[in-house]
Formats: C-alpha cells, structure tokens, sequence
C-alpha cells in the first residue's frame, strides 16, 4: 500500500468533493499502478457528484486521466516503468460473445462499469474502508491501478493534459462521427452543447470533412470557442432549435449530436435533422429521466435515433490515432484546456463547469 492524494465523492448526499489521503494497493497479477501526470474534469464526473447517478462511495471521481506506469503485477511484461499511458474507462471483459465478436465497447460485463477491477475488489481504502476508483480508473488521485488491458502506451511527446483528454472527451467526440454516425464528408451536422464532449465533435466533423457544422449553446462564449474549432454557423439555443436549423440547412442537417445530457435536447433533435437522417446521443442524462420523441415522425421520415457509449471505440487502436492526429496539427486538442488546476482546486473546476465555463478545465499532478 502506498499513500496518495485523492478528491473523493463521499457520500451520496454530497455536493463536494473531498481532497484526502487515501490507501492505494500494491498492484496484484495482471494489474498496474499508474502514476497520474493529468486528470479531465468531464459531465460524467459532475453527474455523480450532483448526484443524478448512483455510484457506490465514497468514490475517487475522474476517468479521464494519463500518466507513467510507477511498478506492474505479476504477468504484466509488456510495459516498462516510466512508459506514458492513457488510462480507458470502459473495460471489457473480453470473454463475451459481443468481445468475441471484436464489439469490446458493448461488452456484457465491464467491471468498470460497477466501479471494481475484474476480480470484484477495490485497489482504494479510505479509513480502513473499502473506496471505489470511478469507472475503475479514479484519476483524480494521484496513484491508480488498473487492469493492463486497460492502459493504452502512448508518446512521449503527447503532453499529459491533452493525452488524458484523449482517454474520454476526444475519443467520445471522434468516435461518435467516425464509429457511430459515420460521417460522410461534405454533410451537414449540428452539435447541440459545445462543452468538452460537443468541442471533440465539431473538431472530429471538420477532421471527417463535413460540410455546415452548427453548433447550439446557452453560452455565447461557448459558441465563440466553437466557432475556433471550426464551426460554420452558431446558434443560441432557446426554444426553436429546429426552425433555426432548418433556416440554415433548408430541410434539416443530415448528422445531429446531443452533448449536454438533457432529455429536452435529446428529444427534439429528431426534429432537426433531415428526412433519412441520424441522431445521435452523446450526452447522458440523469437516471430516471426518460426522453419523449415523436416516434410517429421518426418513422414515416425514416429517421435513425442511436446511443453512442464512448464513442464505439476500440482504445488500442484509436488513442495512437488520435495522438498522431494532435501530433500533427490536424486534431487541436490543446485548444479544449481553458483552465488547469490543482488536486486540492478540484472543486473550482466542478462549479465552472456547473455555471457554463467554456471548454475544459484539467488537474495537473
Ligand atoms: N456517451 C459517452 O460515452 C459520453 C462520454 C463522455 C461524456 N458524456 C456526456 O456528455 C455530456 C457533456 O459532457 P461535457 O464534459 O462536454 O460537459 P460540459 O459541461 O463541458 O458541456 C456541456 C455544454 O452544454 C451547454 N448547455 C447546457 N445546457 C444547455 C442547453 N439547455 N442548451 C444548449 N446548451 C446547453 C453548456 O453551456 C456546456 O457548454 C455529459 O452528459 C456527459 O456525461 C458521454
Ligand atoms: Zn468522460
Ligand atoms: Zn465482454
């Protein structure tokens, strides 16, 4: 056990963050213990500690992190100590038919989801307690350890803060145009929130080609940041969403991204895209929140409405992408870090993200 550093959820009722010291195991067979070099702070975070989704607690938040492997466990013999990796949230079992059939991102039963690393333990104790690393990453401590399946090595010359981007916002972003919308170049496209997750859309739509990218907020400064990462036209959002993007498009835009994670927005976007088109949710809403559409409409104009979960990633194969895609200047991933902050500055980050500040805040270890 060594000690660490950590913002922990710590109880449901919560709206803070804790900063304290936790235990953190000694990596066991299979598993690795990554020192955090940074750490996103993304809605997915904000969501548990508003309390829209339950979590087990108290739990370490953060799953947006990258780092250097600090020591390895037992049967790990294909990293090094000091090796840069990016840490994935979404770790499939890789024994269920959808692993077997190469759909890791649906997998059955990824442990992460429940918080746990594939054995059913936890690596965190707080008090002599169990503590649960979020996502089975917990990056807003200083240690995590992880199974190695999910650790993604990376170059040493991707910076920390945008190689930890990569791990969620980016790859959720790209992944959704590429993976699930399948973007076809010179098409319309309106993103609906232009947060850390909507940013990595409309810089994914301009990498794809596409023509008209709309980008919709509350905040105009959001929409300014938008319009640097490469969005054609802006609205501010209000009531008639879907009146403003067919002024713009004529009959509607072919691709629709929800960002936010309201059930509103997430609703009427069937009603923004064109007849054959295809909606996609990004954002997530609270439990228990369902979302009402016109399904009679989504028919007889064969519309498609689909959920994209981390992007349909494949993380081995699209964090080097999207590394080299920085490197090369074609992805400006540096441009999403409005705000960097420390560990123990953590709950700064979550109230600017609650009033509306634009683009992403990151810790920095
Ligand atoms: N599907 C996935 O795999 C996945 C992965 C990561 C994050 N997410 C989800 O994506 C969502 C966005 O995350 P984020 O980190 O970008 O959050 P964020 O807080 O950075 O961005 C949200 C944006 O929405 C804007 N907004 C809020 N209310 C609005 C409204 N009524 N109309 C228009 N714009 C509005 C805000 O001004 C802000 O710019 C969250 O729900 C998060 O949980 C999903
Ligand atoms: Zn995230
Ligand atoms: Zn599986």
């Amino acid at each position: 056990m060594i000690s660490a550093r950590a913002a922990f959820h710590p109880s449901p009722a919560a709206r803070e963050l804790t900063v304290d010291t936790v235990e953190v195991a000694e990596p066991g067979p299979g598993l690795v213990r990554v020192r955090l070099g940074a750490s996103g702070v993304c809605g997915s975070d904000r969501h548990v500690l508003d309390g829209e989704w339950s979590m087990p607690s108290p739990t370490v938040l953060g799953h947006e992190g990258a780092g250097t492997v600090e020591s390895m466990g037992e049967g790990v013999t294909d990293l090094e100590e000091g090796d840069h990796v990016i840490i994935t949230w979404f770790q499939p079992c890789l024994r269920c038919s959808s692993c077997a059939e190469g759909r890791t991102w649906v997998c059955d039963n990824a442990s992460s989801e429940g918080c746990r690393l594939p054995d059913g333990s936890t690596p965190l104790r707080k008090d002599d307690r169990e503590a649960f690393p979020y996502l089975a990453v917990g990056s807003m401590a200083e240690y995590a350890v992880v199974p190695r399946h999910a650790l993604v090595p990376i170059s040493r010359e991707v910076p920390f803060d945008v190689a930890a981007l990569i791990g969620c916002s980016v790859v959720t972003g790209f992944g959704a145009v590429v993976n699930d919308a399948g973007v076809q170049a010179g098409r319309s496209a309106l993103v609906i929130g232009a947060g850390g997750v909507g940013l990595s859309l409309i810089m994914s739509l301009v990498a794809a080609g596409a023509g008209k990218i709309i980008a919709a907020d509350i905040n105009p400064e959001a929409l300014a940041l938008a319009e640097e990462f490469g969005a054609t036209h802006t609205v501010l959002s209000n009531g008639d969403l879907p009146d403003k993007v067919r002024e713009i498009t004529g009959h509607g835009v072919d691709y629709a991204f929800e960002a936010i994670g309201r059930p509103e927005t997430i609703g009427i976007m069937p009603d923004c895209v064109r007849r054959g088109g295809k909606a996609v949710i990004v954002g997530l809403p609270p439990e228990d929140a369902p979302v009402s559409v016109d399904a009679l409409a989504l028919a007889e104009q064969g519309k498609t409405l689909i959920g994209s979960n981390y992007g349909s990633t494949v993380p081995p194969r699209d964090f080097p992408l999207l590394a080299q895609l920085y490197l090369s200047g074609r992805l400006p991933i540096d441009r999403l870090i409005t705000r960097r902050f420390a560990l123990e500055d953590v709950n700064e980050a979550f109230s600017l993200m609650r009033a509306g500040a634009a683009g992403r805040s990151v810790i920095v270890y």
